[in-house]
């Protein structure tokens, strides 16, 4: 089992869209039993990216009730099992964040046969950001790119190995290829992160994330369900598998 947390300086970057398509890819492609959770508990937004309306037991009741996980489990169509947290202000009343390391052992105690947990964190390194690190093993990071939010991984950076986090290296999301944006060597040289994964920006995911659908799901073959593809085949070490003829044929018109 995996637990990767999946990080950023700065909020808006991408990271929980990139939990929310990477678990499905996970669990629906490479048919991994996967668990995301929303740590970013003041400003969650895991379940609404993964088309959860209701959910009247969160992480919250989790940690705060002690509620039973089982209860706490959204089933997406993909198979992934999400853990979304209360969108409700009052329901951070008495939330002690240092819980999660706990909530998150006792997930890993009673679900032992869960491939991987990704655990979309708080941008920046408060103590809501923290208490999401610390609960995991990896450590993904995220970023745009741009000079300021580069700069502001390398501080991501420095926490994580205080923490003694194994980097399993930089995402660069939203990528337009414009005059203005750092280069790969650029900002592998700034954050001296290896750069495991390339994600072009396409107006179609901000309309999946209207619809409610993720882009792996709505568009399984444009190109950056692709790219997602190919971060999960990285971080799985597996080859992508291949698409079913039939898929093919009715994908031909995502690519567009
Ligand atoms: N590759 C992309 N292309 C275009 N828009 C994107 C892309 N990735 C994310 N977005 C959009 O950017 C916004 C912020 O993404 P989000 O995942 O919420 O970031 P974070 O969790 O880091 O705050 C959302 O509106 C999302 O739809
Ligand atoms: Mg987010």
């Amino acid at each position: 089992m995996r637990v990767i947390s999946i990080v950023s300086g700065k909020g808006g970057v991408g990271k929980t869209t990139t939990v929310a398509n990477l678990g499905i890819v996970l669990a629906s492609k490479f048919k991994k039993k996967v668990i995301v959770i929303d740590c970013n508990i003041t400003t969650p937004h895991l379940g609404l990216y993964m088309g959860i309306h209701q959910h009247p037991i969160t992480l919250n009741n989790i940690i705060k009730d002690n509620s039973k996980v089982a209860d706490a489990f959204y089933t997406h169509p993909s198979g992934v099992k999400v853990i979304p947290s209360s969108l409700s202000l009052k329901d951070l009343d008495g939330l002690d964040m240092l819980h999660l390391k706990s909530t998150i052992d006792k997930i890993k105690t009673e679900y032992p046969d869960t491939d991987y947990i990704l655990l979309d964190c708080a941008p920046g390194f408060g103590r809501e950001a923290i208490a999401g690190m610390r609960s995991s093993d990896e450590i993904l990071y995220v970023t745009i790119p741009y000079f300021p939010v580069v700069v502001d991984i390398v501080k991501c950076v420095r926490v994580a190995e205080d923490l003694e986090l194994r980097s399993i290296g930089l995402l660069v999301n939203m990528k337009r290829g414009g005059k203005h944006e750092l280069t790969h060597s650029e900002i592998e040289n700034i954050t001296e992160l290896p750069i495991v994964s390339s994600i072009s920006f396409n107006h179609d995911v901000f309309k999946s994330l209207h619809n409610r659908i993720p882009i792996s799901v709505a568009k399984p073959f444009c190109k950056v369900s692709k790219q997602i593809d190919a971060l999960a085949a990285f971080i799985t070490g597996e080859n992508v598998p291949k698409d079913k003829f039939s898929d093919k044929v009715f994908g031909l018109f995502d690519k567009y």
